[in-house]
């Protein structure tokens, strides 16, 4: 009788596979651009989405269904920013949209705590959603600027870091 649901489930873990391993490939890109605070913010939403797997994986599991491991889509080589942005926000909007209508579709068919495992990640790809929408809206206000910023910051946490005495050997890192 849950059929459904582990139909919804699993293709949830496609779309949320998909978005770990694009923000992922963003976080790369902005930590080889010296963009410390929007690559740290890719790389926080990957771990989420990622945890958003688990939780959906659990309830397929718990629901004697199999889990169906394969990305929805691949990861667009994107390294544009501004288009990096633009895409987040796409699919944030996207699963905020599906995940909404999921619920009510997991209602109708009387699986209350799959609807309301949608409901959760509603607010979490909204937080997601709000976050990147913030990023963008400070591009737009500051311009280059803001990515320069980015970089500066970047450069001073490099240039405080302590002596490598020649030679020395001492401690990693
Ligand atoms: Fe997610
Ligand atoms: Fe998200």
């Amino acid at each position: 009788m849950y059929e459904k649901s582990v139909e919804l489930l699993n293709l949830s873990i496609g779309d949320e596979m998909a978005a770990a391993h694009q923000y992922m490939y963003f976080h790369f890109h902005c930590d080889d651009m010296g963009l410390d605070l929007l690559s740290m913010l890719f790389k926080r939403t990957a771990i989420e989405e990622m945890m958003h797997i688990e939780i959906l994986a659990d309830r397929v599991l718990f629901l004697k269904g199999e889990i169906e491991m394969t990305p929805n889509k691949p990861v667009e080589k994107i390294t544009d920013v501004k288009a990096m942005l633009d895409w987040a926000v796409a699919s944030e909007t996207g699963a905020i949209l599906q995940y909404n209508k999921w619920a009510l579709e997991c209602s109708a068919h009387a699986d209350s705590t799959t609807k309301k495992l949608f409901e959760q990640l509603v607010g979490d790809e909204e937080r997601h959603f709000s976050q990147f929408d913030d990023e963008l809206a400070n591009m737009a206000k500051f311009g280059p600027n803001y990515l320069a910023l980015q970089s500066i910051e970047r450069s001073k946490a490099t240039s405080m870091l302590p002596l490598n005495r020649p030679g020395g050997g001492g401690t990693a890192g």
